[in-house]
């Protein structure tokens, strides 16, 4: 089997063609696949015809999968989340720039997600390279982050008051009961497999830079914010029926878009996890 990788954009990004993610695919076309996801941080697939069987087979094959904390999974595969957005509802679920699960002590490496009813415009999904970002910075701001940490928490999205448990809509999201937990990331992560550096800081989930307060924090963490999505870094995605992007939490953000107001929208991702 023979994989044909086209990049997108100059940052980040390659659609894959020549591989049946429903097929049990030999190991060498599984490290091909790993290989272009470090390389370009996202990658896409087209025509996939995936059930949640398949896409948990297919997720397995890059390590174990996360069971979300707060968002309840599809009845029967509690690994595959249901992204649906219906025509009643108003706020989408991961419509702000993020890394998956950055808010546990032990954050996803990857997210798979795969499309199934898709509105007829809009509902694109943009994508950012930190990796980019942190080559763009000066030598001395990154000499700077490079000695610092940062606190990530689900707290400002899946608590009680959180963004997420007040705008659910059609999401089945359970509601962190008191305080939840902080865990403490390098700002800039260094990838196990490429030893490519990226920023890890991301407006969803993180709260503070280790040791400062959260005044303190602010105005770097605000820089780093409105740095790390600056459009030179993205590329965004057209989704269709049967669509597949799986990106590498450990090198890019994601934000999905809400701009298709009255139509339906239904997706299904598993998230890897570290070994
Ligand atoms: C997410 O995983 O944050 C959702 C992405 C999307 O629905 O496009």
């Amino acid at each position: 089997m023979s994989l044909t990788i086209r990049k997108v954009a100059g940052a980040l990004g390659a659609e894959i063609s020549g591989a049946d993610l429903s097929a049990d695919l030999p190991g060498s076309v599984i490290a091909q696949i790993r290989a272009a996801l470090v390389e370009h941080q996202v990658i896409f697939f087209r025509d996939q015809s995936l059930s949640p069987e398949d896409q948990v087979a297919f997720g397995r094959r890059f390590g174990p999968l996360n069971i979300h904390p707060y968002v309840r999974g599809m009845d029967g595969h509690p690994e595959v989340m249901e992204i649906i957005k219906e025509p009643a509802d108003k706020t989408n679920f991961g419509g702000g720039w993020h890394s998956d699960t950055s808010f546990l002590e032990r954050p996803a490496i990857g997210s798979i997600l795969y499309a199934l009813e898709l509105p007829e415009w809009g509902g694109d999904t943009l994508f950012s390279s930190q990796v980019a970002a942190y080559e763009a910075l000066s030598p001395g701001l990154k000499a700077t982050l490079e000695g610092l940490s940062a606190v990530h928490s689900a707290g400002r999205e899946y608590s009680a008051q959180g963004h997420s448990a007040q705008k659910r809509g059609s999401m089945s999201v359970v509601e962190a009961e008191g305080a939840v937990g902080e865990f403490i990331h390098p700002v800039v992560l260094v990838h196990p497999e490429s030893g490519r550096k990226a920023l890890y800081v991301n407006p969803a989930f993180t709260l503070r830079i280790e040791g400062w307060t959260k005044r303190e924090s602010r105005p770097l963490l605000d820089f780093l914010f409105e740095h790390c999505r600056y459009e030179g870094y993205t590329c965004r995605f057209n989704w269709r029926p049967g669509s597949v992007a799986f990106w590498d939490n450990r090198q890019v953000w994601h934000f999905a878009l809400n701009d298709y107001p009255g139509q339906r929208r239904y997706m299904r991702r598993v998230t890897v996890d570290p070994a």
